[in-house]
């Protein structure tokens, strides 16, 4: 029987990003694959069954699997330098519950598994919930294959470098059949529970967000020999781009737009750079003016690339329209938590993915930094165990 603080404590270091700070933890990467064994034999110790299926995702079975099953889990993967709760301590909870419900004599009516989605960050391969996304189809799967890594990698050779067969990788009815209901319990992400004095909330939307990369190409060249005059310098529309993109979303409701990774090519100080990746993350409580944040810096983009003589090239890579989670198991679930306060959030979740296509909810538990995806997140002792004694409750409900 393990407490999730005490199962935290054993991923302790993996992972440890000595020069960003925090963890990177990666798919198929040496940590992310010991944190995958770590959670098979913590698992198997528990007499459950594990599979992976055919998208890299890791089930845990309580009994046989069979259809119309309780799940709940969530992602050992983080973004670069990330915290050490988003992700595992929704699938420590998980655990931890199977034995607290174990040590309550529970026996669960319907099956009951715990998952560990693949890429939820898309921290390699730059797609988010890359896994779940997988399972139901939402991304093409000769897509997904040909995603590469920033060294070249593609997704299907990392994947059959750690041993499992890309040439299966897409939508997985049987899989999919097998999930009656999807419960995430996941760290807060920003300051709802902290302002409402309370461990635990369930959540009601996440909002419409993806990623762009805007690629701006010019002429490499020399940084002391190249006139200004002379200059066709892609970094300069890149620089007018991260400006641009705060002064739209700061005029739309509820809109962000971030600006976190900037790849100029090839990077040396002395070069004018041929090309800049820029990657935007862009998000709204809506489709409509998701999109015409990017609309909107897409045409303003053309300008500064055309005033410096610079191309222009836009895709976009990621994207999920707003999620509102499923009203009746989100308000069933709060009243069995003392009526616990319903929050939204601005984080994509493998919960959103599922929840198009069975009744999902997800349990958040309080971070007193308010802070996500830097090493400051953090939860309390006392909120972690409130929060697995809350998804055990919520499980039980729903399996027994
Ligand atoms: C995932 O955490 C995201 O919202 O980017
Ligand atoms: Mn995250
Ligand atoms: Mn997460
Ligand atoms: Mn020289």
């Amino acid at each position: 029987m393990a407490g999730p603080n005490e199962l935290l404590a054993a991923l302790d270091g993996v992972g440890a990003d000595r020069r960003r700070g925090g963890y990177s933890r990666h798919v198929f990467d040496d940590a992310e694959r010991e944190l995958r064994e770590w959670f098979v034999e913590q698992a198997e110790a528990r007499d459950l069954r594990t599979t992976t299926d055919q998208n890299a995702n890791v089930w845990a079975w309580w009994g046989d699997p069979g259809e119309g099953a309780v799940v709940t889990g969530s992602h050992l993967d983080s973004v670069p330098g990330g915290g050490a709760f988003d992700g595992p301590l929704g699938v420590v909870s998980a655990l931890s519950s199977v034995d607290l419900l174990r040590a309550n004599g529970f026996t669960p009516r319907k099956p009951l598994a715990v998952v560990v989605f693949a890429e939820e960050e898309g921290g390699r391969f730059g797609v988010p919930c890359l896994g779940s996304r997988l399972l139901t189809g939402t991304i093409d799967a000769d897509r997904a294959g040909a995603l590469r890594d920033p060294s070249g990698v593609t997704f299907a050779e990392a994947m059959r470098s750690s041993g499992a067969d890309p040439a299966r990788i897409g939508r997985d009815e049987a899989a999919l059949r097998r999930i009656g209901q999807f419960v995430e319990l996941h760290v807060e992400q920003g300051r709802g529970l902290i302002d409402l004095d309370r461990p635990v909330a369930v959540a009601s939307s996440i909002l419409a967000h993806g990623r762009w990369r805007f690629r701006f190409s010019g002429q490499g060249n020399h940084a002391g020999a190249t006139l200004i005059s002379d200059r066709r310098d892609p970094m300069l529309p890149a620089s007018q781009l991260v400006l641009e993109a705060r002064r739209i979303a700061a005029g739309v409701e509820g809109g962000r737009a971030t600006v976190g990774r900037l790849v100029p090519n090839p990077g040396g100080t002395n070069v004018i750079a041929s090309a800049v990746d820029v990657w935007l993350d862009a998000r709204s409580p809506g489709d409509r003016p998701t999109r015409s944040i990017v609309e909107d810096l897409s045409g303003a983009a053309a300008k500064f690339a055309a005033a410096e003589g610079c191309e222009l090239d836009v895709t976009e890579e990621s994207y999920a329209d707003t999620v509102h989670f499923d009203a009746a198991l989100r308000d069933r679930l709060s009243g069995l938590l003392d009526d616990a306060p319903a929050l939204p959030t601005g984080a994509g979740h493998d919960a959103g993915i599922l929840a198009a296509e069975v009744p999902t909810a997800m349990l958040f538990v309080r971070n007193p930094t308010g802070i996500s995806h830097a090493p400051e997140e953090h939860a309390e002792p006392e909120d972690c165990d409130s929060g697995a004694h809350a998804l055990a409750k919520c499980l039980a409900h729903l399996a027994g």
